[in-house]
């Protein structure tokens, strides 16, 4: 029986390709199910195939497309002509191309596929969508300030709902590495420094990628990058050695990962540092024994750009031939870019190096990839271009990327409530190189959207404004170098106004890949801005551009006002002054500890006590842990955000002194908000236990929850620990739950006091 779907589209695809396409082997695969069962049927077109056609199946390329941006995102190469790249497809020597651009280019490469190549094995499209498609939203780091991950899902979904649209089946996202070094310019691409948060914020991208059925013309199939440690990057310099303990490995940087597989994530990306003296994409223990065999992973795993080839870099490999053989036995299944797979392995195969039955395992799990993704039973299914259009920046999309990026916006400081400002009455300079322009918005990593469609922050202020004439715009300054006349014309912009708005920060493109920081402050032209604006005495608000923790200093710190604002995306002006302005109160929380100089860094809330803790407050002991001159503790640590409310904790009780073995604790408090305006606080539940065969660091999160308040009101809020919220990786690398001591803290973040208790595990 034809299906309806194929016939459906004759018109689109031409009959010659519909007739191809029925009568082809790799049609048999209509019924592919969503369990990830191989279908017999994959069986027998493996062994149809060629070894260089297995090869192809490995072997991944980016996208020559004419036009795409993805080449200026990753190293340019010297690749094919897009024809020629049609012609590979067509000769079964690729299994899709990343970063592509458009349905268009799709339909192209699937059609040649589809009409001229033997076997007619559908191509499958990825890109690396990472904080939205055509509607870009904040960035992943900014979302997981929101503290909810609920949040990351919908604006996943939606990223989904748009790349699905133009052709997109896989994405290279979502990014669960555990950034705890703030120098790292690819902490912006994932969820901060938190075990926990990462866990919470994989799952739900994953889920919000790939929706219940990869087989939806609405989702794709999600990878959970980089697998792994990425982010512990000696240093924060990017691709830099990592060498962390097993312990730490399984305690810190792997959950997120388990967290994303156990979420539904069926494909990840073996990263590009070495770990521990094996690169990761040559680590057989890494990519078989601990993800396969241990984690019983399905999915498949695709190498990072030239991972493979740069094995001979990192002195691992001996030459090409080398490094394929390294990675593929090591468990990658599919190599991006290098093309050395496609190249290699068919004489790794032939001099029975490589078993020819490991090869069908590799082919065997992307086939099933391309089936679960329906690719089998329909090779156009994704590929539409009045879809690509009609879903393109719907304003349901626009909508959510403003609520997203005002839920993003972490208020560090407000002094004497100047915030929220009145929306008329008052004369406001807009200052600083974010000021406006719409170059900085979107923010890194941004492939198929367009800056020209984002709010800028004036465009965003005057319309929050009464009276948008009572705004006073002045660039004052470059991002990294001084701007002639700059300070003298914001000078006097401020003298005019009567409060200040000072937009400072990062450019988009001082954070993301290879894009590490030595001193990870406000640039030195717009740091003279500040303080030149400053000494004219009005009151000033800062807004933080940023897609890192920064370390403030001088004016900028000395405001009365802090907002922390990322890379809010599409409608940053708008989320802005929703905030600014009060149509929305703060309520997103710091993913990142804000330390007080670069030097402390890698700097996070989690770290070990130390022999030699230095006691807290400000008073520094001598011969304890800290830098000459300043406490080893954050300016503004992980989980701190202030509201529009004035917000107190009061009252933890616990249901009891003794957490039995295989009971619960009830640990509440109350909260209250003694302030003239509604508030919506993030109560975070920290632990620490006090001894164990293992040093345990200082605070753990371990729970949180957005409780809404009126002012006046108050409100008791419970939380539930159970033995197994203790466990941590034990002396043999293995969970252990210990009996022992443990503090525990209801606060408003990793380093305020809040209110503590006291509670035994038997
Ligand atoms: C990055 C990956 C990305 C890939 C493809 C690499 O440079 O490390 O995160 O998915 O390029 O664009």
């Amino acid at each position: 029986m034809v299906d309806t779907r194929i016939s459906r589209r004759a018109a689109l695809m031409g009959a010659a390709t519909v007739g191809a396409w029925i009568a082809s082997p790799a049609r048999a695969l209509l019924q592919a199910g969503e369990t990830g069962r191989v279908p017999a049927s994959i069986d027998a077109l493996i062994a149809r195939m060629t070894i260089e056609e297995k090869a192809g199946q490995l072997s991944l390329m980016a996208s020559a497309w004419g036009g795409s941006k993805a080449v200026a995102l990753n190293p340019p190469t010297n690749g094919p002509s897009f024809e020629s790249q049609v012609e590979e497809a067509r000769l079964g020597q690729l299994t899709g191309v990343f970063n592509g651009n458009s349905a268009r280019m799709a339909r192209i490469m699937q059609t040649a596929v589809m009409n001229g190549s033997r076997l007619k094995i559908p191509l499958i499209f990825a890109a690396d969508i990472i904080h939205g498609h055509r509607t870009i939203f904040p960035v992943p780091l900014a979302e997981a300030a929101s503290f909810d991950p609920e949040l990351a899902r919908r604006t996943a979904e939606m990223a989904a709902f748009e790349a699905a649209g133009a052709g997109i089946d896989w994405n290279f996202a979502p990014m669960v590495d555990i950034a705890r070094d703030q120098r790292w310019g690819r902490g912006v691409e994932g969820a901060g420094e938190d075990v926990l948060l990462g866990q919470l914020f994989a799952a739900a991208r994953v889920r919000g990628f790939q929706g219940k059925s990869l087989r939806s013309t609405e989702h794709m199939l999600a990878t959970a990058k980089h697998f792994a440690a990425y982010g512990a990057a000696e240093a924060g310099l990017d691709y830099n050695t990592v060498d962390v303990s097993e312990r730490t490995l399984r305690e810190v940087y792997l959950p997120p990962f388990k967290a994303a597989f156990d979420a539904g994530a069926l494909s990840t990306m073996a990263a590009f540092n070495e770990l521990s003296g094996i690169p990761a994409t040559g680590s057989e223990w890494l990519m078989t024994r601990l993800l396969r065999g241990e984690w019983g992973f399905r999915g498949f795993i695709v190498s990072d750009y030239t991972g493979d080839e740069e094995m001979i870099a990192h002195g691992f490999a001996k030459d090409a031939r080398d490094a394929t053989k390294l990675a593929f036995l090591a468990g990658v299944d599919m190599s991006m870019q290098s093309g050395f797979y496609r190249k290699h392995l068919p004489d790794l195969v032939r001099s029975g190096e490589v078993p020819t039955a490991r090869v069908d395992e590799s082919v065997r799990r992307v086939l099933a990839m391309k089936a679960m993704l329906g690719l089998f039973d329909d090779p156009f299914r994704r590929i539409d271009e009045r879809r690509e259009s009609a879903r393109s920046m719907t304003p349901r999309a626009r909508a959510l990327a403003r609520e997203a990026g005002r839920r993003s916006i972490v208020m560090l400081k407000n002094d004497g409530g100047l915030l929220p400002l009145p929306r008329g009455g008052k004369r406001i300079a807009l200052i600083g190189p974010f000021a406006s322009g719409q170059h900085n918005l979107n923010g890194p990593w941004v492939i198929y959207g367009d800056d020209e469609k984002s709010v800028d922050l004036a465009t965003g202020v005057r319309a929050a404004l009464r009276n948008g004439n009572a705004l006073l715009v002045a660039q004052g300054s470059g991002v990294e170098e001084p701007l002639a006349g700059g300070i003298e014309q914001a000078v006097e912009a401020a003298r005019q106004a009567d409060i200040v708005v000072l937009a400072l920060g990062e450019s988009f493109n001082m954070s993301g890949e290879a894009q590490s920081r030595t001193e990870i402050i406000v640039p030195e032209p717009q740091q003279r801005l500040a303080e030149a604006v400053a000494a004219i005495g009005k009151p000033t608000v800062i807004v933080l551009k940023n897609g890192r923790a920064l370390a403030l200093a001088g004016a900028v710190a000395n405001a009365p006002a802090i907002l922390v604002t990322w890379f809010l995306g599409t409608e940053t002006g708008h989320a802005i002054a929703d905030v600014l302005f009060g149509a929305y109160g703060p309520s997103a929380r710091l993913p990142v500890s804000f330390p007080r100089v670069s030097g402390q860094q890698p700097y996070y809330y989690a770290h070990k006590p130390t022999g030699r803790p230095n006691p807290r407050g400000e008073k520094l002991e001598e011969y304890k842990a800290h830098f000459r001159g300043i406490t080893n503790t954050a300016l503004y640590p992980f989980g701190h955000g202030l509201t529009y409310g004035r917000i107190e904790y009061s009252d933890l009780a616990l249901s009891s002194p003794q957490l039995a073995a295989n009971g619960t604790i009830e640990v509440r408090a109350r909260v209250t908000n003694r302030g003239r305006r509604p508030a919506e606080e993030v109560m975070q539940l920290y632990i620490r236990d006090k001894a164990a065969s293992v040093t345990r660091p200082v605070r753990e999160l371990k729970a949180f929850r957005r409780v809404a308040l009126q002012p006046g009101q108050s409100q008791t809020v419970r939380f539930r620990l159970r033995p197994a919220d203790l466990a941590f990786i034990g002396r043999d690398n293995r969970p252990v739950i210990e009996p022992g001591t443990f503090d525990v803290w209801i606060a408003p973040s990793a380093e305020a006091d809040g209110v503590q208790g006291t509670f035994t595990l038997a």
